[in-house]
């Protein structure tokens, strides 16, 4: 039985072997329409999320299985009622193949994978991981540049309690050359475990406090919006770094900008007719790389 918890756990053929499989439904939709045939997806969702759980039940449903969900476990499960995670886990897993959580905990994927008898997805979190995130975000980079080694890559927003930043630079850290530029505010800094994982693996990482900071030759530019929701200070809510047409003309014209979605005002809607903005196309490669995750998940 293989959980889906970290980014850790991914080695770079991996993500060839993903992408490829990817591909080839994409190009074939047909032949993989009975992929979960006779299989029930459980999605647990403890935090609000709109892509990840549809394009995670979107993915079951193009496969053929089917899906049970609540997507507001906080307030219509048995947790209003005082029930654990770990008792809910047990409970679900008499019911389904597959779990996939969202929790606001760093460890909830974790502990639910440990008392789970079905593979768990993480699908986010709290402030640590989302790694089918990473992986789509990977894809899309991939598609683009055709490659994942050699990168200058810039993150910005909130890089301290964006889960989708540390399961990036995770993945991007099995690849070869990469530097990474990230640029956030001092409190919103990337946290030092994670300079410290990059560092062992020979990924250059560079803290950057403005736009000027940042070199024109990036290939990826990837913002995120502040986790207002995680515990802030007064002031935080407001965006420090808008992407603009104006920032835009300093990037070179096969940079792709980046975001995992929802954006506040950190990217100017007037940025969206930019063809270097593949935030839309990112979210729609979700569903695929699920559906790929997912069909390798049950062979
Ligand atoms: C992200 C998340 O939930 O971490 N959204 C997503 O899954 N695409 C990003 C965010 O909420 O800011």
């Amino acid at each position: 039985m293989k959980h889906i918890i970290s980014c850790d756990q991914f080695k770079r053929e991996d993500l060839e072997n993903l992408f490829q499989l990817t591909d080839a439904m994409r190009g074939d939709l047909s032949h993989y329409k009975t992929g979960l045939a006779d299989r029930i997806v459980a999605t647990l969702f403890y935090e609000p999320s709109t892509r990840t759980r549809l394009s995670f039940e979107a993915a079951v449903l193009r496969l053929g299985g089917e899906i049970i969900s609540t997507e507001n476990a906080k307030e219509m499960s048995s947790t209003v009622k005082g029930e654990s995670l770990e008792d809910t886990v047990r409970v679900i897993h008499g019911y389904s193949d597959a779990l996939v959580l969202r929790h606001p905990d760093r460890n909830a994927a974790e502990e639910a994978a440990q008392v789970s008898e079905v593979p768990v997805i993480n699908a986010g979190s709290g402030s640590g991981e989302h790694p089918t995130q990473a992986l789509l975000d990977m894809y899309t980079i991939f598609k683009h540049h055709g490659t994942l080694d050699g990168l200058s890559v810039a993150v910005m927003g909130d890089l301290f309690y964006g889960r989708t930043i540390h399961s990036l630079l995770k993945l991007l850290a099995l690849y070869r050359k990469v530097t990474v530029f990230g640029l956030s505010r001092e409190e919103l800094s990337l946290p030092d475990e994670y300079k410290r994982y990059l560092e062992e693996r020979n990924l250059q990482y560079v803290s950057c406090r403005n736009f000027d900071d940042l070199p024109r030759e990036v290939d990826v530019i990837y913002h995120t919006r502040t986790q207002t929701e995680r515990n802030l200070n007064a002031g935080m809510e407001v965006e420090e770094f808008i992407i603009d047409d104006f920032v835009m003309d300093r990037f070179p014209q096969n940079a792709i900008l980046m975001h995992p979605l929802p954006r506040n005002r950190e990217i100017a809607r007037e940025v969206d007719s930019d063809p270097r903005a593949k935030y839309f196309e990112q979210s729609r490669n979700g569903m695929y790389i699920r559906m790929g995750l997912l069909y390798q998940l049950f062979r």
